[in-house]
Formats: structure tokens, sequence, C-alpha cells
């Protein structure tokens, strides 16, 4: 299939490392001059150069960094608002109010901060595509964590909300949620739960039991790729998915 992409410009927030990483790197295979942002410098000059793409440095929980990098981008047709921050070992007794607020500013205030910048200019030229990268905790909340949970559900809910704002205009707008995905940093964490769990000692050791052991909940049977989620991603960035808005895709496997 033709995407259609080449001669487009995307912005993916975080994609300094992890699922932001594979997806800059996709939207690039596909002829996409790809904005590669983050706070660190040196390591998004280093994924642009490699991509062929520019660099926005910015804190998106800041509306000064939002400036920034809305400076630094310009225009886009595609906006990719994947960064987001979790921490798996975070519970409602350990977690503040303020804890509560500040994931919120980050997870779901830095993509309205992003919204309020591009969207304008995509729908005067009447085209764009806006993504929420989110997470299958949002329909599937756990004990830990809980905040970061909730902020998925609002990625989502806003997705939809923003497709029935940009009705008719050629602008579409959806979230992928997606979950049980091997991004660098959950290889980590992994490694470390099957270390305690006696599955091994690295994560070539205990791929095979980890895969078993975690996905038992997953109807694929194993865990996802950061590619696999990256390829819907750039499908839902181009023009041949005009007829998918308002929407949260899941790339999970089947969890259920
Ligand atoms: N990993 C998973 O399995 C998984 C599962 C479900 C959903 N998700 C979602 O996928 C997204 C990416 O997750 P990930 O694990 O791939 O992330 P990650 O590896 O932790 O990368 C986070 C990115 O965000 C940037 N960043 C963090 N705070 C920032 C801030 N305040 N302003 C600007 N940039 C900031 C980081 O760049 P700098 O360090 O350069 O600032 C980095 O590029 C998140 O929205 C997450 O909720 C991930």
């Amino acid at each position: 299939m033709d995407l259609q992409l080449t001669g487009k410009r995307a912005l993916v927030t975080g994609s300094t490392g992890g699922l932001g990483e594979e997806i800059a790197r996709t939207l690039a295979a596909e002829g996409v001059a790809v904005v590669v942002h983050g706070r660190d410098r040196d390591r998004a000059e280093a994924i642009a150069e490699e991509i062929g793409g520019t660099v926005a440095i910015g804190d998106l929980a800041t509306d000064e960094g939002a400036d920034a990098v809305a400076e630094a981008a310009k225009e886009v047709d595609v906006l990719v608002n994947n960064l987001g921050v979790f921490d798996p070992s975070l519970t409602w007794d350990s977690l503040s109010a303020d804890d509560w607020n500040d994931i919120y500013n980050v997870n779901v205030v830095a993509s309205v901060r992003m919204i309020k910048r591009f969207v304008p200019g995509m729908r005067e030229r009447g085209w764009g595509r806006v993504i929420q990268i989110s997470s299958a905790l949002s329909d599937y909340p756990m004990d830990t964590q809980p905040h970061y949970a909730a902020t998925n559900a609002a990625r989502n809910n806003l997705a939809a909300s923003l497709s029935r704002e940009l009705k008719d205009s050629g602008v579409t707008s959806n979230a992928v949620a997606a979950g049980g995905i091997l991004t660098p940093k959950a290889k980590v964490r992994l490694t470390e739960l099957g270390r305690q769990s006696g599955w091994g000692e690295t994560w070539e050791d205990m791929a095979e039991t980890a895969g078993r052991r975690l996905t038992t909940m997953v109807d694929v049977g194993r865990i996802g790729l950061p590619r696999e989620y990256a390829d819907m991603v750039t499908f839902l960035a181009s023009p041949r998915s005009a007829y998918v808005t308002g929407a949260t895709l899941r790339v999970d496997g089947g969890w259920h």
C-alpha cells in the first residue's frame, strides 16, 4: 500500500527515545520530514541526523517550552502527541495530590499545548492528522499508577472531542492505545522483574519465559514490538486513513 506520506511534515513529541523514536523512524522511512522533539538536544540531533529530520527542543510541561517547540517546528501536517511519563511502582498511598497534577500536566495538558499551536494551521490548510499516544491502561487500570491510567483515559477522550471540533475540516483526530510493547525502558524493567522471579539474568535468558508468563491476558500470546505499534501510527498519519477519526485504536495484542 502506498501511504502517500512523501513530502508531509510531522512533529513527534518525546521522540528522543522509546516509542516516539520508533514512530519518528517509521514515518521518516515513508518519506516524511520529521521534527524530532525532546529536552535533550544532543540525543534529538543524533536521531534527526540519522533520519534526515530536524529538531525542536523544549519542556512541554510549560507554555514557554511549548512556544519554543512551535517556533522551531513551524507548520506541520501531522502532530503525534507521544510524550508521556509513567512509573509502575507508584501506588495510591505513595501518590500526593501534586503528583496527580504533575502527571496530568505532562501527559494531557502538554498535548493540548501542542494542539493549540499546530491545529489551527492544519485547519486553515484543510488537511492534518492529530494522534494521541495512550495506553491500554485507560480501559484496564491496575491498582498501581492510577494517576497514569487516568491520564490515558483523558487522552482517548480528548482525541474524540477534538474530532467533533474538527468536523468536515480535513483534519482527523485519533488515539492509539499501546499495551505490552517492548520498548528499551520496558526491557530494563522486565529484566529486573525476571531476575527477581528467578527467570534468568539477562533478557535473552528469560525472553521466552517472560513472554509466556507476562502475556496470559494477551490473545496474541507474546510481547509487542515498537515497530508494530509505530506501523499503526504511521497508517493513521497518512492520507489513507481519511475515514478514521474520533477513534481509539488498540495495539495491545488483544489484552483483556
Ligand atoms: N513504553 C510502553 O510500553 C508504553 C505502553 C503504553 C503507552 N505508552 C506511552 O507511550 C509514550 C512514550 O512512552 P515511552 O516509554 O516510549 O517513553 P520514554 O522512553 O520514557 O520517552 C519519553 C520521551 O519524552 C521526552 N520527555 C519526557 N518529559 C518531557 C518533557 N517534560 N518535555 C519534553 N519532552 C519530555 C523524553 O525526552 P528527553 O529526555 O529528551 O526530554 C523522551 O523523548 C508515553 O506517552 C506512554 O504513556 C508507552
